[in-house]
């Protein structure tokens, strides 16, 4: 075996681990919001793996997409509203909107959400709670300027160029890490690399 290829099976084995620690932890802690996302994860979520244990402990999940929202909505990377009552993400990152965020959750209780005595269905009236604490406890005004930039660059989300600049983003991380991990496969757009390992000058072959 290589030693990348080592390198390679060796964080595999870790994050493994690493899951196993989590869902060991969440069974202990029993949280009541799962929340997944991450500003450096060089692979793609298992929303379905990740719905499967919210639901052991009766716990939300809720996705952060801020780095990746605009690979989602371009289809390159899996898309967490299947999965996730709740979805957040700035609207500045790879989605190349203006500085905001927006936040995402479902209005209709999940399939089989019991609902005799109210309890259960209260559970998952998100819009009101959600709403209200955006504002009027958190937020002032409305930035019209700033609402109206997302929805001209939500509608350039939508379009080929951006599909094809989604396209560039992954094929550009991936030349990066092939020069620290070969072997490593990777699915978004932030490689975690040891630059220590290598001398990189502006002038390097990737
Ligand atoms: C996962 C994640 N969510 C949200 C944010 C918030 O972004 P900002 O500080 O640009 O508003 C960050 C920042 O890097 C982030 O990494």
């Amino acid at each position: 075996m290589s030693a990348a290829a080592a390198a390679a099976s060796a964080q595999l084995l870790v994050s493994d681990l690493l899951v196993c620690y989590w869902l060991w932890c969440v069974q202990l802690f029993r949280p009541k919001i799962l929340i997944c996302g991450a500003s450096a994860y060089p692979r793609d979520f298992d929303y379905v793996r990740l719905r499967k244990v919210a639901d052991a402990v009766g716990a939300f999940l809720m996705c952060d997409m801020a780095h990746v929202s605009g690979l989602v909505a371009a289809g390159e990377l899996k898309s967490p509203f299947e999965h996730c009552h709740i979805v957040t993400t700035t609207t500045h990152k790879s989605l190349r909107g203006p500085r905001a965020g927006m936040i995402f959750f479902r209005r209709d209780p999940p399939k089989g959400a019991k609902g005799s005595d109210g309890k259960e269905l209260e559970r998952f009236n998100f819009e009101a709670r959600i709403n209200d604490s955006v504002f009027p406890s958190l937020q002032g005004g409305p930035h019209n300027n700033t609402i109206a930039a997302i929805a001209v660059q939500l509608k350039e989300v939508d379009t080929k160029e951006f599909k094809d600049y989604a396209k560039q983003v992954i094929a550009n991380a991936q030349q990066l890490v092939s020069h620290s991990l070969p072997s490593t496969p990777i699915h978004s757009p932030r490689p975690l690399l040891i630059v220590s390992a290598h001398v990189l000058t502006s002038s390097s072959p990737l």
